[in-house]
């Protein structure tokens, strides 16, 4: 096992510390031999074992993450226009996001690798999940967030579990460029996607997608993207599936931004190989981003899979998260956005009616209940009468 670079080949140790090139291209990649067939044991993350890096022999860090349910929704297909949609269920998670998939990962080498102290900087989920993994594992966790714009399930999770949890006073940018800094310094060992250990217990999603669907992919599989970790790894997993003889066929990849927060859809549709960073804003907090770290990744992957990306209001993020609502389901606001987004890239004719779309649907909606407007709630006496005024 080793990291490599894909754009320029260097390569470093995978139980290092150092995870960008020299050259520029960004994050590393994890290049390995797996052993992976169809018969497969266990559940959850774990499962794809033969898929995962260890670096010891002792049971994982893990609290059953992973194997969450992938649902068919007419109703949402109709209103995106698609023939067939299905939302991976990534709320289902021990702490409410697809990130303990990573954190499962990422964590135990850490344990494993003799590190006593992680670290991460986060928008929220990042930083709830690492803060309950080291907590599992008897590890100190440390989490920076920007200040007043981390949702208040999230850093109540955080905090509850006991990490040291510290507001930074600027943006999740402004912190991500620090905790880097600290992590150089020797403060701990770094849990953000920057570090491609973690973004290989993310493969599980895509993976889990193709085993539920009898070895196969949909047409689509469509992603908010922040930092753009998550859409990298179902990449790598799609395509080292088809190198295994997993997989025939790829299926293509969708982005979805926030109008305030789109620097890669934006480099996409420009043709650049690289984003612009921008100031970041959106009601879509998750995703509250404007120099994603794993970048020239992300757009390698979504030229590779002639994927798409599409722009959203924060008016139409919410019009999704409330109409997946209504069909049953309660994702905060950045989970609402592939939802939002595939309805829009129908509109425009970039994605065809024919198709079979995956969502995922990527933390839950009680993280971030303050995105619910107040009110829908009516008061009466503690009579009878009054309630069957108000229900007449
Ligand atoms: N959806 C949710 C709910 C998220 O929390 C995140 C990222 C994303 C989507 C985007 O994933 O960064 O891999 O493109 N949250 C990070 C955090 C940044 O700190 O919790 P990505």
């Amino acid at each position: 096992m080793r990291f490599a670079c894909r754009e320029c080949g260097r390569t470093e140790d995978a139980r290092g510390s150092i995870y960008a090139c020299t050259c520029g291209a960004g994050p590393f990649e994890l290049q390995a031999d797996w052993k992976l067939t169809r018969d497969l044991t266990g559940r959850g993350v774990w499962r794809w074992r033969g898929f995962l890096p260890r670096f010891g022999e002792a049971p994982p860090v893990t609290m059953g993450e992973g194997g969450t349910p992938l649902v068919a929704s007419e109703r949402l297909a109709a209103w995106c226009g698609v023939r067939a949609l299905h939302l991976k269920i990534e709320g289902q998670n021990p702490t409410g996001s697809f990130k303990d998939r990573g954190m499962t990962v990422g964590v135990t080498a850490a344990r494993d690798l003799g590190r006593r102290t992680v670290l991460c900087a986060s928008t929220g989920n990042t930083s709830a999940s690492l803060a309950a993994y080291a907590a599992r594992a008897g590890l100190r966790a440390v989490v920076l967030l920007p200040e007043g714009k981390a949702a208040h399930g999230k850093v109540a999770q955080a905090v509850v579990h006991g990490a040291d949890v510290i507001a930074v006073r600027g943006d999740f940018d402004a912190a991500m460029a620090l905790v880097e800094q600290l992590a150089v310094e020797g403060h701990g060992y770094l849990l953000n996607s920057l570090n491609p250990l973690r973004l290989e217990g993310q493969k599980t999603l895509a993976a889990e997608v193709v085993e539920d669907l009898g070895w196969r992919a949909p047409d689509r599989i469509v992603f908010p993207a922040g930092n753009a970790g998550n859409v990298s790894a179902a990449w790598k997993a799609l395509t080292e599936l088809r190198d295994l003889g997993l997989l025939r066929d790829l299926p293509r990849l969708g982005i979805v931004q926030a109008e305030g927060a789109a620097p890669l859809a934006r480099a996409l549709r420009a043709g650049r190989p690289d984003v612009t960073p921008e100031k970041a804003e959106t009601v879509a907090t998750a995703i509250r981003i404007g120099a994603p770290v794993n970048a020239r990744k992300a757009l390698r992957a979504l030229r590779e899979s002639d994927g798409a990306a599409a722009i959203v209001a924060d008016a139409a993020i919410l019009e999704a998260r409330d109409e997946m609502a209504r069909a049953g389901f309660f994702v905060e606001p950045a989970s609402a956005a592939p939802v939002a987004g595939l309805r829009d890239l129908v509109r425009r004719g970039e994605v065809d009616p024919s198709e079979e779309v995956v969502c995922v649907a990527t933390g839950h909606g009680l993280k971030d209940p303050d995105a619910v407007p107040k009110g829908g709630i009516r008061s009466a006496d503690p009579t009878l009468e009054s309630l069957r005024r108000l229900l007449a």
